[in-house]
């Protein structure tokens, strides 16, 4: 450990390198193979993006399992998932709030997320090494059964339109938003060097996460290998319900494990590129779209992205106007 920690410290040099990518939907199921494995159905709705291993659980090198992913990257075959948000009527019935594809993105992408991959920021990496996730890697960022907000990186934005970005909100937006709500997720980016997950799923790793994309404190000596900094950004298409908002003005939206606040909102990463291919884009000097079509990343035309899907294993309506969000309770209205 030691001597590998000082290898990586000596070659490391400045580099600029940074991935964002859409992925589409995948799936939106009641499956959760990093907190509940083999549980089918899973507690409450995620969507999932990424690669077609996914399953109820998952064991094993992914990248060497996954036939097609919905991510723009081909050899990315990590899943990423969050959970869903319901729109919850005045008259007690839930509605699922349809998913929307981000902005500086190729067009026609089905729903999905945005995924990042990032060094100390968009512009550096601080001359320190950045390490990928190895085979098996897997974290949460969040809790759901959290009482209070603030965890660093876990955001909600009132959004005007899909290139608003600030102010970043601790919990749900208080009144409508004129062009939907975006989520956002940022896991930490210090490892233990060891572990390839916890009984927690997160005391492997240590946030020093700042506001948005600003650069990340330094690792501490319990965690000290800085890995890529991975974020989600999830926009939710909420302006078809902007007419039905309770008349006492209380945020109608709620995550799918019946939180209406957003304190216990949070997201799961279970790392699944082939071979070398992240560490190779984390030495490299790419950004964005120029990381694509082989400079260093193979990357795939929207409409294979769109393509790729798993079968549905929890057969249940989940876009009804429901009496409850999926394995939840029925809430008193
Ligand atoms: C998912 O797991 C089930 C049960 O182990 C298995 O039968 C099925 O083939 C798996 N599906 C995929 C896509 O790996
Ligand atoms: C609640 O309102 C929605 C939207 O108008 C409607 O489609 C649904 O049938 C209503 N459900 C009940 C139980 O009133």
């Amino acid at each position: 450990m030691k001597s590998w920690l000082s290898l990586a410290i000596a070659l490391a040099a400045p580099s600029e390198a940074a991935l964002r990518f859409g992925c589409s939907t995948l799936t939106i199921q009641r499956l959760d193979p990093l907190v509940e494995p083999g549980k089918v159905p899973s507690a409450h709705l995620h969507q999932i993006v990424g690669g077609n291993a996914f399953n109820a659980s998952m064991s094993g090198d992914v990248g060497e399992q996954g036939t097609c992913t919905t991510c723009t990257f081909s050899e990315d075959f990590s899943n990423y998932w969050t959970a869903v948000m319901f729109f919850k009527h005045p008259n007690g019935t839930y509605k699922r709030v349809p998913i929307m594809q981000n902005t500086a993105l190729p067009n026609g992408i089905n729903g999905g997320m945005t995924v990042y991959y990032t060094q100390q920021d968009f512009n550096s990496n601080g001359n320190q090494k950045i390490t990928s996730f190895k085979p098996g890697f897997r974290m949460v960022v969040g809790n759901p059964t959290s009482q209070k907000s603030g965890v660093p990186g876990l955001k909600f934005v009132c959004l005007e339109n899909k290139g608003t970005r600030f102010p970043e909100l601790n919990d749900f937006p208080k009144s409508p938003c004129r062009g939907g709500i975006m989520t956002v997720h940022h896991f930490p980016a210090c490892w233990d060097g060891k572990n390839l997950d916890s009984p927690d799923h997160q005391s492997h790793m240590y946030n020093t996460v700042k506001e948005a994309f600003n650069p990340a404190g330094a690792c501490p000596s319990s965690h000290p290998v800085r890995v890529a900094q991975v974020a989600y950004e999830t926009l939710w298409d909420t302006t078809q319900f902007a007419s039905m908002w309770p008349r006492d003005g209380s945020n109608p939206f709620v995550l799918s494990y019946s939180d209406s606040k957003g304190y216990g909102t949070h997201a799961d990463y279970l790392f699944g590129w082939k071979g070398d291919s992240l560490q190779r884009a984390m030495d490299s000097s790419c950004m964005f779209q120029g990381c694509e079509n082989g400079r260093p990343l193979k990357s795939q035309a929207v409409n294979n992205m769109n393509k790729c899907s798993v079968k549905t294993q929890v057969q249940e309506d989940i876009d009804g106007w429901l009496d409850a969000m999926p394995g939840q309770v029925v809430m008193k209205k």
